[in-house]
């Protein structure tokens, strides 16, 4: 029963005992959301889930994935102000759930985070190989295609990984102004494209609403649920928001809430301006103003949409290469990806082993597969999170918590079904995968984590120090 074994949420820190300082005020968590969550998602899949299975119910898909992600933000945000821990849901389950649990939700992670971010470096490649076309320069489709597209090797999608990997193992971070600065063009190129196409929106192109049945929405939903990640790094940063109880809620529902309004829009104008069966393309936004006769316009909205895309797979790097410090400090992943960097203060062998992990993910995997792959992780990390919110509250009713979700009852377990149900709305052969996945991972965990856990070694012979702070159950 080792394998159950429960970090107390003392011993985590945090909480009440928080050296963090207070300075995010509601505007900055939206601004902080609107940045992690758009991207490759709007940019790039509402294309493909249109064509494939939503058509022009894609509108109804987009608001579904919102509500789910809604409710599971709501949850996440209890967690995360208790716990405000680097490792995100994986140290909010070894809290709670116990080590195993633990286990399997932060390889999950790696779907949501190392994997999501193959998927947006793949998204950034079409755009980018979209622009270079248009200047007249064609790369061949060997080095912008995947294996599985007919190429060999998605060179540009590699290239910008490694580039942006660079870019963290050197101690970049970018701090406020940039990212106001980075959803300021990302917003610019969205109403750009808007502001072009609204006009030329044809209602007869609508119909069909829904060519593959409510089936169909909700299997975009579950795709486009990509377009979403990102939103619970408003949830980390609880315990430096001050006044958590109001502006945490504020921050989360906010982002989530102009996410989806644009979303909305982009898929109603998208499916209004292109035939939803000619979008399965790499850059649907770009190639619909083109359609309609704006080049110039396109490349502007494609160039918004790199930039915005690069910070994106920025914060996805840099979030898992912070789990695997995490795990690997708890002794679940091996000690030399919790090592720091001396100079730069960054894990800096965790962040170069994620970066050429995602460069490898993006230059040979297709975007659909891992898109959805993550989508399914990320979904199940949201389920576990939310079990383990009720399971704490009922445990442990005396900890403080600076923000409690409302109404958690009904809150937790809308978000267990309807993340649940965006899950059982993937395609099969993402269930496949996520098997795969999965078992690869418990073979890990028995064969690596539950020998090295340190906590196993306190429960066998305990010192004074983790007896003082340890399993609380
Ligand atoms: N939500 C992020 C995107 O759409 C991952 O790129």
């Amino acid at each position: 029963m080792q394998w159950l074994r429960i970090r107390s949420v003392e011993s985590l820190g945090g909480g009440e005992h928080s050296s963090l300082k207070r300075t995010l005020g509601a505007v900055d968590l939206t601004l902080l959301g609107i940045g992690c969550i758009i991207g490759t998602g709007v940019f790039v899949l509402t294309g493909v889930a249109a064509a494939r299975y939503a058509g022009p119910g894609l509108m109804l898909s987009f608001a579904l994935a919102g509500l789910a992600c809604a409710f599971a933000a709501l949850v996440y945000a209890e967690l995360a102000a208790m716990v405000p821990v680097s490792g995100s849901a994986y140290t909010y389950s070894y809290a709670t759930m116990g080590e195993a649990v633990a286990w399997i939700v932060g390889w999950n992670l790696v779907l949501e985070y190392a994997v999501s971010a193959g998927a947006v470096a793949a998204g950034w490649s079409g755009y980018f190989t979209g622009i270079l076309g248009q200047l007249g320069v064609v790369l061949p489709a060997a080095i912008t295609n995947v294996p599985a597209e007919g190429g060999v090797m998605d060179v540009p999608a590699t290239a910008i990984a490694l580039l942006v990997t660079g870019l963290l193992v050197n101690g970049v971070r970018h701090g406020a102004r940039v990212n106001a600065a980075l959803v300021f063009v990302k917003l610019f190129a969205i109403l750009l494209f808007l502001a072009l196409a609204g006009p030329k929106v044809d209602a007869d192109l609508w119909t069909p609403f829904a060519p593959f049945g409510w089936q169909g929405i909700a299997t975009g939903a579950a795709i486009i649920f990509f377009a979403y990640i990102g939103f619970d790094a408003v949830a980390t940063a609880a315990e430096e928001t001050r006044d958590p109880q109001r502006n945490l809620p504020i921050g989360i529902i906010a982002s989530l809430l102009i996410c989806t309004a644009i979303y909305l829009t982009v898929a109603a104008v998208l499916t209004g301006v292109a035939p939803y069966t000619s979008l399965d393309v790499k850059e649907p936004v770009a190639f619909a103003l083109r359609l309609i006769g704006y080049d110039f316009g396109a490349a502007v909205v494609a160039a918004g949409a790199l930039a915005g895309i690069t910070t994106v797979l920025l914060v996805l790097i840099f979030a898992q290469a912070r789990i695997f410090f995490v795990m690997a400090r708890d002794g679940l992943l091996p000690t030399f990806l919790s090592r720091i960097n001396a100079a730069h203060g960054t894990p800096q062998i965790a962040t170069l082993l994620t970066g050429i992990g995602v460069a490898g993910v993006a230059g040979f995997l297709p975007l659909g597969a891992i898109a959805e792959l993550s989508n399914i992780g990320t979904l199940f990390a949201f389920v576990a999170v939310s079990l383990g919110v009720m399971i704490l509250r009922r445990a442990r009713p005396d900890i403080v918590r600076p923000f409690r979700t409302p109404v958690l009852w009904f809150v937790g377990p809308a978000a267990v079904a309807s993340c649940g149900y965006l899950m059982i709305s993937l395609p099969a052969t993402t269930w496949v995968r996520f098997g795969i996945w999965s078992v690869i991972g418990a073979i890990v965990y028995a064969a690596y984590g539950y020998r090295r856990s340190p906590l196993r070694r306190d429960l066998a012979a305990p010192t004074p120090e983790s007896a003082a702070g340890s399993p609380s159950a």
